[in-house]
């Protein structure tokens, strides 16, 4: 089996246990990325089927949006609901105290507010995802105002990072958020203090969020191989 066939059976795994922890009637926080978009698939499946009935959704970026309704599940605001019963999204690292790293589809500012205002947030992510120390294997990411690129970059320097700008795929130039914003991944010799490290990031004038999300996660659901035969995993 292929790394990319063996990661896509624990992204499917994954994502199918999160699909099943949802009852009818809730109101779900549907993530961005590669696993969240089969667990939008599969609770279109259970939607279809009609063994699942009644969800709304609140969508975490333009990429949910789009999945949510080619798989038939009907979405609303932060303004037609008074809280979310579950949110699901995934992660690009996740650390033993379970706290994340997300922004890897640059859509964090939105991810952390649907996921943080959720009864229970589940992550779900491939075995690849967890870390010993937040940091190790993938840069925080920061959206802010393109007016204060510049600022930002200097701010970030003088606190010990190395900032890079996303820039587009097959489109030239840097990558621009669903709010119109840009990215910068922001490389960390070392983050002792992940809470800590959140806060003086968003005390930058100019920066929206980061991808550092300290105490968000309530479970995460982590897919794993046995030989060839995909595991899930609970950390809660
Ligand atoms: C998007 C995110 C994603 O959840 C994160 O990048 C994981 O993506 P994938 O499931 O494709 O590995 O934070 O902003």
């Amino acid at each position: 089996m292929s790394m990319s066939d063996a990661v896509k059976l624990m992204k499917q795994a994954v994502a199918k246990a999160a699909a099943e922890r949802v009852k009818s009637g809730m109101v779900v926080g549907l993530g961005t990325g590669s696993t969240t978009a089969f667990v939008i698939q599969f609770l279109g499946d259970r939607l279809r089927s009609r063994e699942l009935t009644d969800i709304r959704g609140i969508p975490t970026s333009f990429q949910a949006s789009v999945l949510a309704k080619k798989y038939g599940i009907p979405l609303v605001t932060l303004d037609d609901v008074e809280h979310l019963d579950l949110a699901i999204d995934g992660a690009d690292e996740v650390d033993p105290d379970k706290n994340l790293i997300k922004g890897g589809g640059a859509a964090h500012t939105r991810e952390k507010i649907v996921d943080s205002l959720a009864d229970e947030f589940i992550v779900v992510v491939d075995s690849s995802k967890l870390v010993d120390r937040l940091g190790s294997t993938f840069p925080v990411p920061i959206e802010l105002l393109p007016l204060a690129l510049s600022p930002v970059t200097r701010a970030v320097e003088k606190m010990g990072g190395q900032p890079n700008l996303r820039m587009g795929v097959k489109k030239d130039g840097p990558v621009i958020t669903d709010q119109g914003n840009l990215v910068l991944d922001v490389t960390f010799d070392e983050i002792k203090d992940p809470a800590s490290l959140e806060a003086s990031l968003n005390n930058i004038p100019g920066v929206l969020e980061n991808g550092l999300f300290v105490g968000v996660a309530d479970i995460i659901l982590v897919g794993e191989l046995d030989g060839e035969t995909p595991k899930v995993r609970e950390i809660n």
